[in-house]
């Protein structure tokens, strides 16, 4: 097996890292000039992790691509980090958008598409009732606390290295299998050990051990892990997990915000999962700000006899902006129009695609890295066998490696995730984008075990 020499992967980093720079003057100036008035150069601090000395400024997008300010064009296997695995602005979704904007963007009153949304969501998750949120992290806080009013209990469970957006109960990591805040995790209201238990994926002992203690409200999950990595459920896993959460009284929740890239339904209609409540967020309106969230009629009657109309705006459950017409519009044209089953049929065609090329010259160099799929989305990790769980893929994660393999696809104009080595597909994306991936990831892997 291939080992990475360090000292060639530091001297090809800047190699690149030079030739970044000299192809990108515009983007250097804006953001030198976004020093004096944006916290860190940057609209949002996890902007300043793209693999470059300063981020690409995006000039326009469509579909799968996108151009800088320096005139630069790039396939986009980012996507906005799910935002836009609908393809960047899709026609339908612009046109709603236009048309709804004109007439009324909110009201705290509903409009019609707010009923074919929910009637929708119904036949895609088989779940009755649905409600709306501005962001996936508001749909599973909302989640959260409604788990928590039903059941009387105080914590929730989550698994190691998940992530499901800034809330603060999730914000929570294991060292030496003790429960604190999540390195990095800024100003935590209390330490997380107090509000979550946490245990590591694809293990059932572990779980019905956290869940024995009769304290868990719910059970926060992906259907499977993509935050780092994809870690797929081992056979049986969710069928056993369902009947221990049911056992101890915890409800079940899918955040399936990214997970349904697995198909229309997400992994709850591809694998047939059974869910108290399920959240659904970033694609559902193609980048519109808009997320939701449903429930079983079960929980749905708990909740609606602990609410009292007087209270109902004060409850901790809301947003202003939260359900507006804007929203509704760009999800009803999004589910209409372009996640759909045909449009995935394509996508993940391409992710197979994407796969067997990555996969070939893996082998090809030697390197003992793995590449896996979930749907329309596809990732390689730094280890020889797909990790079975968050702390087994964290232990794999090489910062360094990333951020080379980052900035040399973005230097050859394709982009991936900041964050991990995510590529997802869209309906726009095309096999000529897969393949140009593919050469250039050969080029990197050939690079790096050349001696
Ligand atoms: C699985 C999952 N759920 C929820 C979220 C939160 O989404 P948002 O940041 O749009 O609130 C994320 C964000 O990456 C996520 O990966």
């Amino acid at each position: 097996m291939t080992t990475i020499d360090r000292e060639k992967l530091k001297k090809l980093q800047e190699r690149e890292a030079k030739r970044f720079i000299a192809e990108h003057p515009r983007s250097a100036t804006l953001y030198e000039r976004a020093q004096s008035s944006l916290l860190g150069g940057v609209p949002m601090n996890w902007m300043k992790k793209w693999a470059g000395a300063f981020p690409v400024f995006v000039k326009s997008a469509k579909g799968a691509h996108f151009t800088c300010v320096d005139g630069r064009e790039y396939v986009d296997l980012c996507l906005g980090d799910t935002g836009a695995m609908t393809g960047h602005s899709p026609d339908a979704v612009v046109e709603a958008v236009a048309k709804r904007a004109g007439e009324g963007i909110t009201l705290m009153l509903p409009t019609e598409d707010a009923l074919f949304v929910g009637e929708d969501l119904k036949r895609r998750f088989g779940l009755p009732y649905w409600q709306f949120t501005l962001t996936a992290t508001d749909a599973n806080r909302f989640s959260i606390r409604i788990a928590r009013e039903i059941t009387q209990r105080p914590k929730i469970l989550v698994f190691h290295y998940c992530y499901h957006g800034t809330v603060d109960e999730t914000f929570a990591g294991m060292k030496d299998g003790a429960v604190g805040p999540r390195r990095g995790n800024i100003g935590p209201p209390v330490n997380p050990a107090e509000t979550t238990r946490v245990v590591e994926f694809n293990d059932l002992h572990a779980l019905e051990e956290a869940l024995r203690h009769h304290d868990v409200a719910c059970i926060l999950a992906e259907p499977a892990m993509t935050n780092v990595g994809i870690i797929l459920p081992e056979t049986g896993y969710w069928k056993a997990a369902r009947e221990l959460a049911r056992r101890y009284g915890a409800l079940l929740i899918a955040d399936e915000t990214h997970t349904i890239c697995a198909g229309p339904g997400g992994c709850t209609a591809e694998w047939k999962l059974e869910r108290d409540m399920l959240v659904f967020g970033k694609a559902i309106g193609s980048g519109i700000p808009g997320a939701t969230y449903g429930c079983t009629e079960e929980v749905a009657q708990r909740i609606s006899a602990r609410i009292h109309l007087e209270d109902c705006d004060v409850g901790g459950i809301g947003g202003t902006l939260a359900g507006n017409a804007l929203s509704l519009a760009a999800m009803r044209a999004t589910l209409e129009h372009v996640l759909t089953a045909k449009n995935f049929e394509k996508m993940v065609a391409l992710a197979v695609r994407f796969n067997e090329g990555v996969s070939a010259e893996i082998k090809k160099n030697g390197l003992p890295w793995n590449v896996q799929r979930l749907g329309c989305r596809a990732e390689y990790t730094f280890c020889q066998r797909p990790p079975r769980n968050g702390g087994e893929s964290a232990a794999a994660a090489d910062f360094e490696l990333e951020r080379f393999l980052h900035l040399y696809a973005l230097n050859r104009g394709v982009l991936l995730t900041p964050f991990h080595n995510m590529a997802l597909m869209c309906p726009e994306t095309t096999e000529a984008d897969i393949d140009q991936h593919t050469r250039i990831f050969a080029e990197a892997a050939e690079e790096l075990a050349k001696v």
